[in-house]
């Protein structure tokens, strides 16, 4: 019997919901992914579900990891899944600490003339690549890509490839822009530009690893998995994540260069990985089904009024319909790994399309007691696009970024 749950109020956390804050936080810099959210925020879900020292956890949407190395700060053991390999490698590489006189040696033979000394031919079949990079600039990371892959301490090569990757956005003619990659006109920079960009990054990697002002305590570890196929043989005392809101953003286009370069992927790997993430943007497709799922009355309600006003995209609803499945799916299957007493906590958005509001917080609480779970709190951590202008003139309602948290009562 579904029971309406309370909405409360937490916006002193409001700040922590971005990874901005994080910013000069040793370690968890090295890259704050666009969709991520902040050490802090994950500190406090960590202390409300009562996470303590020598439990385990999961993040079954790990993105840049900030769930595991909160975690391992904190002596606790973690595992983090994502369908896409660049985030698995931004995540397992923050928790590497190589040595610095083992940076230094290999620095030491990243120049401009050793690098365009390195003998590579890379075709990329990918239109935004070649539109974004000059054949210039292109090539030399290409190569300069190809010099850190013949690097062969593990621990280097991984800082070194990420200290790159993190570098494509700034020499490129594109932005990462909401959910896209916008193409935009930059400055024309040299390869000498790529090399400092790329050496202002490792410079931070080097102080943060001899500062050592914060230490990694627990076993943290992220994979390519997909949420929705979870295996069922490793038990964990909670799940602390944040999935893909239903706002159409894309990350295999926002990531498309890091996950092309640092993995040479293809159009069509692309692709691939694009039909097989959550179905958060209208281009991902239905992989599983959803059995023992009934859409919620509110659910049908809401799609029923879409329907009937001028939506930008016409598969909007078909979208929405498979967000709310591929959940269902993923806490049904996060429900067989969790323990009995267990919590589970996502921060998650609502949505707003042609005027009509999701309220995904509510929605996936109930979805969650469908899938077994016994919803627990929404609590609301901030609104977005609630300025008094934006009220008045598109006669707009605030949206919320909450936490919902539910409970397994038994399996
Ligand atoms: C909101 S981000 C997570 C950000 C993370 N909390 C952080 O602080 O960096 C959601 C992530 O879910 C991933 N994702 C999309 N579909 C997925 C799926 N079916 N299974 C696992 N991960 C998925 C995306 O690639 C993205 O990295």
């Amino acid at each position: 019997m579904q029971q309406a749950i309370r909405i409360e109020e937490r916006q002193h956390l409001s700040k922590f919901v971005s990874p901005a804050v994080d910013k000069k936080t040793p370690f968890y810099r090295w890259y704050l992914y666009k969709h991520g959210y902040s050490r802090s925020l994950v500190n406090e879900i960590i202390s409300l579900l009562g996470v303590r020292e020598g439990d385990r956890i999961l993040d079954p949407f790990c993105g840049s990891g900030t769930t595991l190395l909160v975690a391992a700060e904190s002596g606790i053991e973690a595992v983090g899944y994502d369908v896409m390999r660049f985030p698995v490698f931004v995540s397992n590489t923050k928790l590497l600490r190589p040595r610095i006189a083992a940076i230094k040696k290999y620095e030491r033979f990243f120049s401009v003339k050793t690098i365009d000394a390195i003998k590579t031919k890379i075709k990329f079949d990918i239109s935004t690549i070649n539109k974004v990079f000059d054949k210039k600039t292109l090539n030399f990371l290409v190569r300069f890509r190809e010099k850190i892959r013949r690097i062969d301490d593990p621990g280097v090569r991984a800082i070194f490839l990420l200290c790159l990757l993190k570098t494509l956005e700034p020499v490129s003619n594109s932005k990462k822009s909401g959910g896209f990659l916008r193409i935009v006109e930059k400055e024309n920079l040299r390869k000498r530009d790529v090399l400092r960009i790329f050496k202002k990054y490792l410079a931070e990697v080097k102080d943060d690893i001899r500062s050592n002002e914060i230490t990694f305590r627990g076993n943290a570890r992220a994979f390519v998995g997909d949420s929705r196929n979870i295996q069922p043989d490793e038990i964990f005392d909670a799940v602390i994540s944040s999935p893909p809101y239903p706002n159409r953003h894309d990350y295999t286009r926002v990531y498309l260069l890091e996950e092309a370069i640092g993995f040479d992927r293809n159009d069509r790997e692309i692709k691939q990985v694009r039909y097989k993430t959550l179905r958060s943007h209208v281009e991902a497709k239905k992989q599983f089904e959803a059995e023992g799922y009934t859409k919620p009355k509110e659910l049908q309600e809401i799609l029923e009024k879409m329907a009937k006003k001028e939506l930008n995209n016409s598969k909007i609803i078909e979208m929405l319909e498979g967000f709310f499945e591929d959940m269902f799916i993923t806490l049904k299957a996060l429900k067989k790994i969790v323990k009995r007493g267990g919590r589970i906590a996502f921060v998650i958005s609502n949505a707003r399309y042609a005027g009509v509001g999701v309220p995904t917080d509510t929605l996936l609480s109930q979805i969650g007691e469908l899938a077994g779970l016994k919803p627990e709190s929404i609590l609301v951590l901030r609104y977005r696009g609630n300025s008094y202008q934006q009220t008045v003139k598109y006669n707009k309602d605030p949206a919320r970024e909450s936490l919902v948290v539910w409970k397994n009562c038994g399996h």
